[in-house]
């Protein structure tokens, strides 16, 4: 599963099924819908929010979960066991897989040995699908629709797999002169790859590209925030020249627009998001925690056919 592979008509199912799942999400109702039905959740890298997310989706629907998140270390992949060949065992315990790994194109190549769906959970640097529907479906939580919005895109555009995941999910909305604008703000070195670039162009979509933050912040409906991403960096002193590229405090919030979306998929280091700002009604970054919960259900529910996709 790729955030590529979503059609526009898909992405919209995803958000309204995420719609009805609200209430389990928040923990205001319980629900048996996925009662029987097992998730395994499969991570190779560290992860607080994908995971427990994903695992709680899956007990509050009423289902169960089996769960490595050392797989690294602790699983047979440490024994030179293929990928493939894992997916294809974990698939004869589980409904339904989670995955995360830090090589791109993991996940695709554990999905080719398994017999059930592989959902996504971060694929090295280069995608994070249902991080991405959470952020679309906070942001049409906010405003409705997602054409004509203009999108700040903040941080490690490189290496963000949340970015990029973004940038493959929003491209599809908005009629022509109506498309999703991108103001994209790194640090040199840190640019969203031209691939990414050129798709977004060719899907009629503008892109302007600043490493200021402070002059372009006045005109974002939404602000994706995203933390330098450390650990695809060749050297800690590669790192170091990134660190603390941006921060956003409540004196920069100040430019901003009176109704705008700042969005981060977390964690946060390195001052990237001040805790003062954590009180800005504009501030969505923990809102997005149970959002994330209510996508994950609505995906499960969807893959695993109790709701017609
Ligand atoms: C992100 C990730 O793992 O890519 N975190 C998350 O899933 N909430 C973002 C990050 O680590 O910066």
């Amino acid at each position: 599963m790729s955030a590529a592979q979503f059609s526009k008509r898909e992405i919209e199912r995803v958000l309204e099924v995420a719609k009805q799942m609200e209430p389990f999400a928040r923990k205001e109702k319980t629900s048996d819908l996925l009662k029987g039905k097992v998730l395994a959740t499969l991570f190779f890298e560290p992860s607080t929010r994908t995971r427990f997310s994903f695992e709680t989706a899956m007990l509050r629907l009423g289902g169960k979960v089996i769960s490595n998140y050392m797989m690294m270390e602790t699983s047979s992949v440490k024994k030179r066991e293929t990928l493939q060949d894992t997916g294809r065992v974990v698939s004869a315990f589980v409904d339904v897989i989670a995955m995360r790994h830090p090589v791109a194109g993991s996940v695709a190549e554990l999905a080719q040995g398994a017999t059930v769906p592989v959902l996504n959970a971060g694929d090295g640097p280069a995608d994070h699908p249902t991080q991405g529907l959470l952020d679309l479906f906070t942001i049409h939580k906010e405003f409705g629709h997602f054409g004509g919005l203009t999108y700040g895109l903040v941080g490690d555009l490189k290496n963000s797999r949340v970015v990029h995941a973004q940038c493959e999910l929003l491209k599809h909305f908005g009629p022509t002169g109506f498309k999703p604008a991108f103001i994209c703000v790194a640090p040199r070195g840190l640019e969203l790859p031209a691939m990414i670039k050129k798709e977004l162009k060719e899907m009629g979509c503008s892109i302007r590209e600043t490493d200021n933050l402070e002059k372009v912040i006045g005109e974002l409906d939404v602000l994706s925030n995203t933390r330098i991403q450390e650990e695809r960096f060749a050297t800690k002193k590669e790192f170091e020249k990134f660190r603390g590229a941006y921060s956003i405090s409540q004196k920069l919030m100040k430019k901003a627009k009176k109704k705008m979306v700042l969005i981060d998929p977390l964690p946060r280091v390195d001052g990237q998001l001040k805790t003062e700002v954590d009180s800005d009604p504009r501030a969505k970054y923990f809102e997005q925690v149970t959002n994330g919960v209510a996508v994950r259900m609505a995906l499960m529910a969807l893959v695993l056919g109790t709701h017609e996709a």
